[in-house]
């Protein structure tokens, strides 16, 4: 297995291009299920996790053509998706166990097919991850659902019908997967307590260029009202703001400045505020964001997730790295997923003071972190761990760089590129 190998201690400097967002790419590739006509995406990360999702479609029959890079400015990957005949309704464990954004698929088959049997996803590193908010709200269109034998059965023989759907808590896969599913239903649908995250207004705006009735995205209340039947469109995939984020924290603990390009400042307000406090300087350019650290160390600053406009906890671990080299004390507290600080172990191996108190930690930063053998089970984790190596003193070497390729394209190239000492060392 590959491993990535960091000499700590050089700041980043230079610039970097942002790649589409993978948790936009994800429900919108879903989407091409809706219609029989092409769908055209642009601006694709290449990641693992799409690929695994890609081939889920064509086993639902999607027919899937991969494009190389566009002329221009249009630098990621193209795909372009007919679901002209859906051949298979069901999600089968296999594909489904390797990527729970998998459940995506029921909200599109079942407007589409009446019908979709979709395995039911499992726990996963950062928490147990129920779904039932998307199985009740299918209910509340109409749905009958059943689970069986580990899978989800939803069955709508008679086509969805629209309704009021109120979630007790905010999910951003729930408000995307009954967005899909509303689009294709009889009458109107409200989406009360809505995910107001970019990737929801994303996956609207496509719909909507499909042919769909949406207003309200990034709103806490959605409506839908229904329509016969979907079209293609071609669209572009939002640059992926936990990538930008990241790398504004590459710059923070490295001491160093970086320009994000195509990086969009609003999609990060939240993490900007909270670098700002802690002796960033975070500004907008005409191609992208500028991020520098002020002179000396971070300084603490407290952080806690929240759904979008708040702290996003795709960058929960990357700023307790941040934290953890800093000036003085941060509390850091996830309140979106329970289990949620595996990266905490791995930095305090690397000379971190971290203390976990229920849903908060301590982070007592140390002028010092020290290269050692990490590992991590999600990609964000994982990812706080080279940061960690960055500004570390000697050689980390990051173990199970998988979890890594879900989530951040070309990695080490991009950092490298900017003066890091990083580099991936190929395995069996
Ligand atoms: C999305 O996951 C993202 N994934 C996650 O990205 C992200 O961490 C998360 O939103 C929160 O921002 C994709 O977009 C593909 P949720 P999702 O439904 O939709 C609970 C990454 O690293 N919940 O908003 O699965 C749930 O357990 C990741 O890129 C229920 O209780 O997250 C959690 O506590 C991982 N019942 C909270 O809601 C449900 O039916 C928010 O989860 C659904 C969710």
């Amino acid at each position: 297995m590959d491993r990535i190998r960091i000499r700590g201690g050089k700041p980043i400097d230079g610039r970097i291009v942002i790649g589409g967002a993978k948790n936009a790419a994800l429900p919108l590739l879903t989407a091409s299920l809706l219609t029989d006509e092409t769908l055209v995406l642009t601006n694709l990360p290449r990641l693992a996790d799409i690929t695994t999702l890609t081939h889920l479609l064509v086993q639902h029959g999607v027919s899937v053509t991969m494009n190389g890079a566009e002329a221009g400015e249009e630098r990621g990957h193209v795909l372009e998706l007919s679901a002209r005949r859906i051949a298979s309704t069901t999600a089968p464990y296999d594909l489904v166990r390797k990527m729970r954004a998998s459940i995506l698929v029921l909200g599109p088959l079942l407007a589409r097919c009446g019908e979709a049997r979709v395995s039911l996803p499992g726990g996963c590193a950062i928490g147990p991850r129920p779904v039932d908010l998307h199985l009740k709200g299918m209910e509340r269109l109409g749905a009958t659902v059943e689970l069986r034998q580990g899978y989800i059965h939803a069955s709508a023989p008679k086509g969805l019908v629209g309704s009021e759907v109120v979630f007790p808590i905010v999910s951003v896969g729930a408000t995307e997967n009954l967005m899909m599913a509303a689009t294709l239903a009889e009458g109107e649908t409200t989406l009360v307590n809505a995910a107001r995250e970019p990737e929801i207004v994303d996956l609207a705006r496509c719909l909507a260029a499909m042919g769909a009735e949406i207003d309200g995205a990034g709103s806490d209340r959605i409506r839908i009202r229904g329509v016969k039947r979907l079209r293609g469109t071609r669209h572009r995939v939002i640059p992926d703001r936990i990538e930008t984020g990241t790398y504004m924290m590459a710059a923070a603990i490295t001491g160093g400045a970086v320009e994000l390009l195509g990086a969009e400042h609003e999609a990060v307000a939240a993490v900007a505020r909270a670098l700002e406090g802690a002796g960033v300087e975070v500004s907008e350019t005409p191609r992208g964001i500028h991020v520098r650290r002020r002179n000396g160390r971070l300084t603490g600053v407290d952080v806690m997730t929240e759904p979008f406009p708040g702290f996003p906890t795709d960058l929960q671990a990357q700023m307790m790295a941040a934290m953890a080299t800093a000036d003085g004390a941060a509390m850091i507290t996830e309140t979106i997923f329970e289990n949620r600080f595996m990266h905490v172990p791995e930095l305090c191996r690397m000379g971190a003071n971290i203390n976990v108190h229920g849903a908060s930690a301590m982070v007592r930063g140390v002028p010092k972190l020290t290269g050692a053998p990490v590992m991590a089970t999600d990609p964000r984790a994982s990812v706080s761990l080279v940061l960690a190596g960055l500004a570390a003193e000697g050689e980390t070497v990051v173990n199970r760089v998988y979890h890594l390729d879900r989530g951040y394209e070309q990695l080490e190239e991009k950092l490298a590129a900017c003066g890091a000492d990083i580099e991936r060392l190929v395995g069996d």
